[in-house]
């Protein structure tokens, strides 16, 4: 079998998605560079005079941008970088983007149209929110409090995400493709709360409170304001019930179905062991 020289580089490789994608190709002893502020390769968004040198000798790159591309600043930092990248001889993209945002669309846009080859994978709220995101506490604490009613998501295991990603860098049938990429079943945040219980044998309740309280509680907690409007808009505008609907991206990349959200807590026990029993 011919060997694998290509080298890749991993925008975001402390993430969630970011460090599993460069373990598993670093795994595989491919030559694979992982760019962040706290990287290997430090890597600001907020400085464009640091991309250059991550870009030097790379030929496909994995692209996750932060803290959303629904950000004002994302088209002109992701064209921006398509750019540099060409320039630098970069041969692929894959990027992370995000389901029902139109602000998302016009940077996969930018992607598709960058001369490059690309795959897009635009996903669904990731499951890992709740054992290394931002609702991790909720879990411990035992209550999911959101400013979010009866409307269903298809939360997706970031595990299935990063096999997708992985695929579409080491394998060229997977250029020029978008998979949407959900998980196998909708559900509510009251739902989720219940699987927990069931699952970790100990009371996660949900409860729905207002945007403001959420706001007032999120500034409480020391919570950025770049990153509290963007939960604003993801909770009041993206979460209105227009993704309440499955897709097959997970399967039509890998031929085989995405996880459910019940396996993803049942494979995180240790990570959901620090709460009240
Ligand atoms: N979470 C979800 O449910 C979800 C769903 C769909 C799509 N997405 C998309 O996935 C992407 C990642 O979101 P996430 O919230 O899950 O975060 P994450 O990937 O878990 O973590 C953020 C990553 O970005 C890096 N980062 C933060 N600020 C940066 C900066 N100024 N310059 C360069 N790198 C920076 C962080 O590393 P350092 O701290 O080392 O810089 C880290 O590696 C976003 O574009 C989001 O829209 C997320």
């Amino acid at each position: 079998m011919q060997q694998n020289t290509s080298k890749y580089l991993i925008i975001g490789a402390t993430g969630k998605t970011g460090a599993r994608v460069y373990n598993k190709l670093a795994g595989q002893g491919l030559n694979v560079k992982g760019a962040s502020r706290h990287g290997e390769v430090y890597f600001d968004w907020r400085s464009p005079e640091t991309w250059g040198a991550s870009l030097v000798d790379i030929d496909a790159v994995y692209l996750t941008y932060y803290p959303d591309l629904a950000i004002p600043e994302a088209p002109e930092d992701i064209a921006k970088f398509c750019a540099l990248a060409k320039i630098k001889g970069v041969k692929h993209i894959t990027l992370l983007s995000g389901r029902g945002e139109p602000a998302a669309k016009v940077c996969e846009e930018l992607v598709q149209t960058s001369g490059l080859s690309w795959t897009v994978v635009r996903a669904s709220w990731f499951n890992q929110n709740f054992s290394e995101g931002m609702f991790r506490d909720f879990i411990d604490a035992g209550t999911i409090a959101l400013p979010v009613g009866a409307v269903t998501e298809p939360f997706i295991d970031v595990a299935d995400i990063c096999d997708v990603v992985v695929a579409s860098l080491l394998n060229s049938k997977h250029n020029g493709k978008l998979y949407e990429v959900t998980g196998p079943e909708l559900l509510s945040f009251k739902q989720l709360a219940d699987i927990f219980t069931q699952v970790l044998h100990r009371s996660v309740n949900f409860r729905q409170i207002s945007q403001n309280e959420f706001v007032s509680q999120m500034q409480s907690d020391g919570v950025d304001s770049q990153t509290i409007e963007m939960l604003t808009y993801l909770f009041t505008e993206v979460l209105d019930g227009r993704n309440e609907y499955i897709v097959d991206g997970v399967e039509q990349a890998l031929g085989r179905p995405a996880k459910r959200f019940t396996e993803f807590v049942v494979d995180n026990l240790q990570a959901f062991s620090g709460g009240s029993q």
